[in-house]
């Protein structure tokens, strides 16, 4: 059989052979057959170097359009197994689009947190600004500028953490009423959220809580500037409904200084075991900053005067979300916190 003979009939074969492919490896073993190393063509074309130089040229280039023509043909092929698979997997797998769908769990924020949000909100309303300061602090700020020297009862306010003599973990977040108008000057609107520490540890006390302070400083701040203010904040916060009560009280860097108590929110005023029967709920200390205070930032208090206030986050939390239980917010407990 002659050369051109040959690879014609291999053309046919191949033909023949690919139009019954119904898969890709299948496809593939084929195509090797005929195109690959040891495959028919590669044969075929071994056998030329017997031929004669004018046959050569001739046959020649029918291998290569052989060669090409196969190429085309698994190609053409392959497309055509590819598309019967597709169709074929289309027919059998569906997607029930009735299932219920799968959402990702995802976390909500912490109560305290919630809490600090809607305080900045209400504040910055009134044009107060955030300002921040460490929680390890100098005995300076946490207690010698505001006016509660060493050795002094007032100390024994608060239970303190000592780092060493000089640094304590902050027992509120007054220190920042110091760092603040050390660093600026009147006219000052602001409020300062963060964690503080005590001494202190039972049903409803935590060593670790959270406070918000705020502060107010310009030339005629008076006690009437104190009054409104925190009387609007508490409308925003629990309803304008409730009412509120200013009582006696002392702190060392507010003078006068008053307690701030809200009608109790779970009886409505009736006298209740929150409230201790008593139908008030105290919920923050304030004051006008006291003449110490400015003298040891360098503020003239016969130009300047000015409020301060600071309440715990968490007890705020507890009123407004109905919580009994302080311990709740630290525990962190999921069924807990999935609740805000
Ligand atoms: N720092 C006080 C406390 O922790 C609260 C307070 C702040 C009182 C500012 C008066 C003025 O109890």
């Amino acid at each position: 059989m002659d050369m051109k003979q040959k690879l014609e009939e291999m053309l046919a074969a191949a033909k023949a052979a690919v139009t019954e492919v119904a898969d890709e490896a299948a496809l593939q073993e084929i195509r090797v057959r005929y195109l690959g190393k040891k495959g028919q063509l590669t044969t075929i074309m071994k056998g030329m170097g017997a031929l004669s130089s004018d046959e050569r040229p001739t046959i020649g280039a029918l291998a290569n359009r052989v060669k090409e023509q196969l190429g085309q043909l698994f190609d053409q092929h392959l497309q055509r197994v590819k598309q019967q698979e597709l169709s074929r997997r289309l027919e059998h797998e569906s997607i029930d689009v009735t299932l219920p769908g799968r959402r990702g769990v995802s976390g909500s924020k912490h109560p305290v947190t919630l809490i600090t949000e809607e305080l900045i909100d209400i504040f910055s309303a009134l044009g107060f600004c955030v300002a921040e300061g460490p929680e390890v602090e100098q005995d300076f700020y946490n207690f010698e500028a505001l006016n509660i020297p060493r050795d002094h009862p007032a100390r024994d306010m608060q239970d303190t953490f000592y780092i060493n003599d000089d640094v304590v973990l902050r027992t509120h977040t007054s220190p920042v009423q110091i760092r603040t108008m050390l660093k600026h000057r009147p006219p000052l609107r602001i409020i300062a959220p963060g964690t503080v520490y005590r001494r202190d540890s039972d049903i409803t006390h935590s060593p670790m809580f959270h406070q918000i302070e705020g502060f107010m400083v310009d030339e005629n701040i008076t006690f009437g500037d104190l009054k409104g203010i925190l009387t609007t904040f508490i409308h925003e916060c629990f309803g304008t409904k409730v009412a509120v009560r200013f009582r006696p009280s002392f702190f060392p860097f507010t003078e006068p200084s008053a307690e701030v108590d809200i009608q109790c929110v779970i009886c409505g005023g009736k006298g209740c075991r929150v409230c201790k029967n008593s139908g008030w709920l105290e919920i923050l200390g304030s004051g006008m900053i006291d003449p110490e205070v400015f003298k040891s930032v360098e503020y003239d208090s016969s130009k300047y005067s000015g409020f301060a206030f600071g309440m715990g986050l968490e007890r705020i939390a507890m009123l407004k979300y109905g919580v009994n239980d302080l311990r709740l917010f630290f525990e962190n407990d999921v069924r807990f916190l999935r609740q805000f």
